[in-house]
């Protein structure tokens, strides 16, 4: 099962509650929403209040990236805020163990995160906590990059080891991605398909259809 993650990173924040609905009414299943701090990337994006604000008025699934150092002093409110999954970066948290099972324990899906010059083996003590893993195809901070190519063996990794030990685990990707890489990435094994300036202009509608015809 493949699911498109449009990016809100990308939306047009005047016409935010419009153009959400644009999505959902589209048909893509997962609204992917990234949080930066100005530390851990050097943006600094949204936070809490948005999160609120599309919870109350989408029955999405919220997919919450954490560009954020020390994510694990946000997770509760998250949570409460109706968060449905947490990705935190491998890179950003010095209590990553703990940091998963209190996301488990308050009910939403975990994630763990790997920023384009981290290799893969960083992630592996984590997979038996995890249900999803983010292999990010740009640096992180900044919608509208260009793909990064060399990543695209680190999916390729990525996928044959989820495949041999941990079937259930999902593989997104995330930055760069277009209907032109769309299917290469596909078929490297990607199965959780983030993209936000590819989706966010022009007729929404019938760019998410247009992925999700090619899923
Ligand atoms: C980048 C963010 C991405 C971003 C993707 O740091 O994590 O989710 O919104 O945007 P595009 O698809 O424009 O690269
Ligand atoms: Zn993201």
């Amino acid at each position: 099962m493949n699911y498109l993650c449009p990016s809100i990173l990308a939306a047009d924040f005047w016409e935010l509650g419009r153009q959400v609905e644009l999505v959902e009414k589209a048909g893509a299943p997962y609204l992917h929403i990234d949080v930066m701090d100005g530390m851990f990337v050097p943006s600094i994006s949204f936070g809490m209040p948005v999160l609120r604000c599309v919870r109350n008025r989408s029955n999405l699934f919220m997919d919450v990236h954490m560009m954020v150092a020390k994510p694990e002093r946000y997770i509760e409110e998250l949570i409460q805020l109706g968060a449905d999954s947490i990705t935190i970066h491998v890179e950003a948290c010095d209590c990553i163990p703990e940091t998963l099972a209190n996301i488990k324990a308050l009910g939403a899906e975990t994630g763990i995160a790997v920023n384009p010059e981290t290799p893969i083996s960083a992630v592996l003590p984590y997979m038996d906590m995890v249900d999803m893993v983010l292999v990010m195809t740009v640096r992180p901070g900044f919608g509208g990059q260009e793909y990064i190519i060399e990543c695209i063996n680190k999916i390729k990794e990525m996928r044959r080891i989820i495949n041999q030990s941990y079937p259930n685990v999902k593989l997104e990707i995330d930055g760069g991605v277009t209907l032109g890489n769309l299917e290469m990435n596909l078929a490297a094994g990607a199965n959780v398909i983030v993209t936000g300036s590819a989706i966010f202009k022009g007729d929404i509608e019938a760019n998410v259809r247009e992925f999700l015809k090619r899923m």
